[in-house]
């Protein structure tokens, strides 16, 4: 009996030590989420205001963007992000505090709207003291700010250099961007941090470090086939630098704004799937054709974008306009990209072993939305002008 209660005693002090501990780690891992929020994990996926509506961005498109997210399929594609881009802002109060434009009358409302559909809630500023449309931005007000948007319920900021250039000199540029991570951190909500600096400073390189979430590889992009296909083919090399939590942005989606032809933004979508970048739709949902719908929910060439290994993409081979990228898989599966960057229809051939397959493989189309059937050696495919099929091979 008497080992018995001292043993139970010692259990009692084991579990208490171990309660204590317990406690304690939880708190060293709050506090650690706090600054590093367990966000990204997969790139974001949701949609901006800025290529389709720019300055003509209002409450109202946002809040008929989120109503169309949350009602034709996007939701549960895994859009969930409505962001506003820039020209929202108004004037500062006299206590500092940012206050929306008339456009925008009840910043929380919008955001407390936007959570009632299942939704999350993006805004955009700049470290600059304007922004690239010329509205107030964050210099000098960075804690304010991040306050400001965690009390409007904000859960992503797109952070865009713009007139920062003319307060900072460029090798300043990690310890701005960092400024507002850690803002964004004290305020215990965990919020997207997007670095919007157009692949300046090699952004690929601390990006991460200073708790970037995505960072812009590139200047603008626009809806034609020029500005899109020089964009996304140039992200080759850049594969070593994503990964969970924190991505490559190769501009957002122009997919369904009217410039360029349908395979064209099916080649822009299978891109920037393999390419594990952020999906952010750039188009007016509320009046969207199918065919645009189609590209953006098509779930097997969004499963490459969100697959949990999180590797990019990069290109295998190329010869004259034709390239294949290949893009490893958490299943151990490959998913591959033919594309044809030429002015006529081009049959292209995989050499299997390129991408480390050997023997019988099974091939799936995954614009076609069938199985093809096995085949070892090579795999050939008719792939039409600015056009792509996008395979999914497994061993
Ligand atoms: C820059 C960014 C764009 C957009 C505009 C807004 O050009 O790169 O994505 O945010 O500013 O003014």
């Amino acid at each position: 009996m008497q080992r018995d209660y001292h043993s139970n005693r010692s259990f009692d002090r084991a579990a208490r030590l171990l309660l204590s501990t317990a406690l304690a780690l939880t708190w060293v891992v709050a506090a650690a989420s706090a600054q590093t929020p367990n966000v990204a994990a997969t790139p974001p996926m949701g949609w901006n205001s800025w290529n389709h509506f720019a300055c003509k961005v209002s409450d109202a498109v946002v809040r008929a963007s989120a109503d169309a997210i949350a009602s034709n399929g996007m939701k549960q594609a895994g859009y969930v992000y409505v962001n506003v881009d820039d020209c929202w802002q108004g004037k500062r109060d006299s206590s500092g505090v940012i206050q929306p434009n008339s456009k925008f009358p009840d910043m929380k409302a919008l955001g407390d709207y936007i959570h009632s559909k299942g939704l999350k809630f993006g805004i955009y500023s700049s470290p600059g003291p304007k922004t690239c449309a010329g509205y107030e931005g964050s210099y000098g007000h960075e804690s304010e700010d991040a306050k400001q948007y965690a009390s409007w319920g904000v859960d992503y900021l797109k952070y865009d250099w713009c007139s920062a250039e003319r307060v900072y000199k460029p090798e300043q540029m990690p310890a701005v961007y960092k400024k507002m991570h850690d803002a964004l951190a004290a305020t215990g909500r965990p919020i997207v941090y997007s670095l919007c600096e157009y692949g300046l400073k090699s952004v690929w390189h601390w990006g991460a470090s200073i708790g970037g979430n995505s960072w812009r590889t590139t200047d603008d992009i626009e809806d034609n086939w020029n500005s899109m296909s020089a964009i996304g083919f140039a992200q080759n090399g850049l594969e070593g630098f994503a990964g969970p939590g924190h991505w490559n942005d190769p501009d957002m989606l122009e997919v369904g704004n009217g410039k360029m032809h349908h395979e064209e933004y099916v080649t822009h979508m299978s891109l920037w799937c393999l390419l594990s970048a952020p999906l952010l739709a750039g188009n007016d949902l509320a009046k969207m054709a199918p065919e645009t719908l189609a590209i953006l929910t098509n779930p097997e060439i969004i499963a490459l974008d969100q697959d949990p290994k999180g590797a990019q993409a990069h290109r295998i081979w190329e010869e004259g306009p034709y390239e294949i990228w290949s893009k490893p898989l958490a299943d151990g599966s490959m998913a591959v990209g033919l594309f044809n960057r030429g002015e006529d229809a081009e049959k292209l051939t995989l050499r299997l072993q390129d991408v480390g397959m050997m023997g019988s493989v099974t091939v799936r189309d995954l614009w076609g939305r069938k199985d093809l059937g096995k085949f070892s050696g090579t795999f050939s495919t008719d792939v039409p002008r600015h056009g792509v099929v996008v395979v999914r091979i497994h061993q």
